[in-house]
Order: structure tokens, then sequence, then C-alpha cells
């Protein structure tokens, strides 16, 4: 096998990865349920400061998009103050419902 022979594979492979059903290596959604809650549910209840956020308000790539990016400009310490493990599994818990995802949820 030479080399252009790896690489294809290795294209295959990671474009294969990225659209399978696994959002990020590793994350828990059934961890990840109870951490949004304990985490996040305080601001993002319907009346909450930071406005209603359940898995449905967001698509599957719409989450994880937000966790590599934009959870780093998230107002206050919350999510700087979680580990990358809890963030992890709230990530995933979050695409496991997402609204295009097979079982979406409200999560209350
Ligand atoms: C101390 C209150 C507070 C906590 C706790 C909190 N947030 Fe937020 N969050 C906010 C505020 C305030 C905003 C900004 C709302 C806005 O700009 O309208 C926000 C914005 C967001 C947004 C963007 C909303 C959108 O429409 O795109 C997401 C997603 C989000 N938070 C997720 C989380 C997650 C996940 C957690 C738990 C790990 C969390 N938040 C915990 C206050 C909080």
């Amino acid at each position: 096998m030479n080399w252009k022979t790896l690489l294809m594979i290795g294209l295959i492979l990671t474009a294969f990865t990225a659209t399978s059903v696994l959002a990020i290596d590793g994350g828990n959604s059934r961890k990840g349920k109870p951490l949004f809650k304990r985490n996040c549910k305080s601001c993002h209840n319907a009346g909450g400061e930071g406005g209603e956020v359940t898995p449905m308000s967001k698509t599957m790539a719409q989450w994880d998009r937000y966790f590599k990016k934009k959870a780093k400009k998230h107002p206050g310490d919350v999510i700087k103050n979680l580990s990358k493990k809890d963030l992890k599994d709230i990530n995933q818990f979050l695409f496991d419902k997402a609204a295009d995802s097979p079982s979406p949820e409200t999560c209350g």
C-alpha cells in the first residue's frame, strides 16, 4: 500500500466518523442529563435569566458547533468551571436529544 492509498483510507474513515451517530467520542448521554439539569437548568428554564434551553433548542450539528466554538464565550463561569469530561457528557446528551435526533426531548 502506498501513502496515497493510506491517505484515502484516512479521509474516508474521518468522513465516516464525522457523520456517524456519535457526536464526540467519550460523551455519556446518561450522565449528561443530570449534569445538564444540575448545572444549566437553573438559568435555562422558561423565564430564567438565560432563556429556555432544552436539547430541542438546536439540531445535532448546532449542538456540536456550539460546544466546539461558542461555549467558551458563554456568560459567567459555568462552562469554564465544568471539567472537559462533564462538558462532553452534556454535549452528548443535548446531541442525542436534539431537535433533529431520532429521540428529541425537551428535558424537564
Ligand atoms: C448563571 C446562569 C446560567 C447558567 C447556570 C447557564 N447559562 Fe447558558 N446562558 C446564560 C445567559 C445569561 C445566556 C445568554 C442569553 C442570551 O444571550 O440571550 C446563556 C446562553 C446560553 C446558550 C445560547 C442560547 C442560544 O439561543 O443559542 C446556550 C446554548 C447555553 N447558554 C447553554 C448552557 C449550558 C449547556 C449550561 C450548563 C452547562 C448553561 N448554559 C448554564 C446563563 C446561564
